[in-house]
């Protein structure tokens, strides 16, 4: 079994061992937009080579050193085949723009699948680090600064009251399933309702609340008491009841085709919640922090849940997972309840405060919601796009072809997306992507849809 399907289903019709000089079709894998940086200004390859290279402590570090062909053939021998990754190792990123050991520079539309939403080499990581050099951990046994400071942000900018710090999305995930439960006190109250098409992460908990029996079966049986509804719907809403512990749901779902919760049904979903006394749990771990162009992906249904999970972006690339809760539905915990060695650490923590700051900033915001409507509009345009979903800058493009299809042709332009379901290709660039980089971004994806769909009729 071992690494078929990782190298044959995306072994890009290029060769792959030199990737240092064009595509089949010509294309400069230079983005014409420039490698753009945070101050919008360009920077040459051989300017970020110099630079990084300032900052390394040992010889192997430089991207020119790295043994990039023998790395690639060690993967398949010490890694758990969990992926299938294409056989590229990216050493360097700067904006939108990720470079692979062998010089090639890729448009990255996936930002580490909605993590690094200011883009590559923000620097909020190496301000975070220095700023708290000499405290890298101490432990939940005791307070640091870092962590209050971040539950302070997201407390002042949301509904919440509370915040507990974990590790991942799904940890956060976690954490959140077992809050609703504690608060529902009751054995009779523990259900957990979420809906079709969720993704909430793969622990057991989180992946019993996910709707994708693929990733499911193997480990059969998951937790009881999980069980999903149409979303969207509103007699669906009646299931939830004196059973019902919690009900999580994303505003915008991710994995499952960029499919946007519609306001009047959240607002009905708040309601039945309210009325039954189940705990409304919103997932914004792919959508939250800015993502769609408000802070909360929820504030354009106008409804407040009791929980909410953030991840992803949070703490700009370190892992970082949080749940936030209003006093009332986090009445029951005491210490001991709950806990999380790594959780909510000094560097993770400080990142996120800037990430927090920079994410509610009006004009970057007021510009993820012009961006995003730019590329929407442009998507729209595009032969063999059937539909155009999403918000901000989480956009899908339902495509006439397979999703995997369009995305192996994206990346033999030197272009990265990822597909959002069977049939939907997800666009989640860095929330400071430039209108270059959209334009070309367009383009390429116009190449690759055109060469999937010739690929299709071979
Ligand atoms: C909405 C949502 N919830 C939960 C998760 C799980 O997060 P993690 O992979 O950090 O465990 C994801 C990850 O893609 C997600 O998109």
């Amino acid at each position: 079994m071992k690494d078929t399907i990782t190298k044959e289903s995306l072994k890009p019709s290029t060769e792959r061992s030199n990737r240092s000089g064009r595509t089949t079709s010509g294309t400069e894998p230079t983005t014409s937009a420039g490698t753009a940086t945070e101050t919008g200004a360009t920077q040459t390859r051989a300017t970020q080579t110099r630079t990084t290279s300032q900052s390394r402590t040992t010889a192997t570090d430089d991207p020119s050193e790295i043994p990039s062909a023998s790395l690639l053939s060690r993967a398949d021998e010490v890694l758990l085949p969990v992926y299938a990754r294409p056989d590229v190792l990216f050493v360097w990123g700067q904006g939108s723009t990720l470079t692979s050991a062998d010089g090639a520079e890729y448009l990255d539309f996936t930002s580490g699948i909605a993590v690094n939403a200011f883009g590559h080499g923000s620097g909020i990581v190496e301000r975070a680090v220095a700023s708290v050099s000499g405290l890298i951990h101490v432990s939940n046994l005791y307070h640091t600064a870092p962590a209050i400071e971040l539950a302070d942000e997201l407390v002042s900018r949301s509904f919440a009251d509370k915040v507990f710090f974990a590790n991942s999305g799904a940890e956060a995930v976690e954490a959140a399933i077992k809050l609703a439960r504690l608060h529902a006190g009751n054995k009779e109250r523990r259900e957990i309702l979420s809906f079709e098409g969720a993704f909430h992460g793969r622990t057991f908990g989180a992946l019993a609340a996910t709707d994708k029996e693929q990733i499911k079966a193997p480990f059969r049986p998951l937790p009881e008491a999980f069980r999903r509804l149409p979303m969207g719907s509103i007699e669906a809403l009646e299931e939830i009841g004196p059973r019902t512990a919690g009900v999580l749901v994303e505003p915008i779902q991710g994995e499952s085709g960029i499919r946007v919760a519609p306001a009047e049904w959240l607002q009905a979903l708040r309601k039945r919640c309210t009325e039954t006394g189940a705990l409304l749990i919103f997932d914004e771990i792919q959508c939250g922090l800015g993502r769609t162009g408000t802070l909360w992906a929820h504030e354009a249904s106008g409804v407040e849940p009791d929980l909410m999970t953030l991840a992803k972006p949070l703490a700009a690339g370190l892992p970082i997972g949080a749940v936030l809760a209003t006093d009332r539905a986090s009445k029951h915990v005491t210490p001991g309840c709950h806990g999380s060695t790594f959780g909510g650490g000094p560097v993770v923590c400080r990142a996120g405060v800037e990430v927090v700051r920079r994410a509610s900033s009006p004009e970057l915001l007021a510009e993820v919601r012009r961006k995003g409507m730019v590329l929407r509009d442009a998507l729209r345009g595009t032969p063999g796009v059937t539909e155009v979903r999403g918000r901000g800058l989480m956009v899908g493009a339902r495509c006439s072809v397979p999703a995997a299809a369009v995305v192996r042709a994206a990346f033999d332009q030197n272009f990265l997306l990822v597909p959002a379901g069977d049939d939907v290709v997800r666009f989640l660039p860095p929330l400071v992507v430039t209108d270059g980089e959209i334009e070309e971004a367009v383009r390429r994806f116009r190449n690759a849809i055109e060469r999937a769909e010739q690929g299709a009729e071979q």
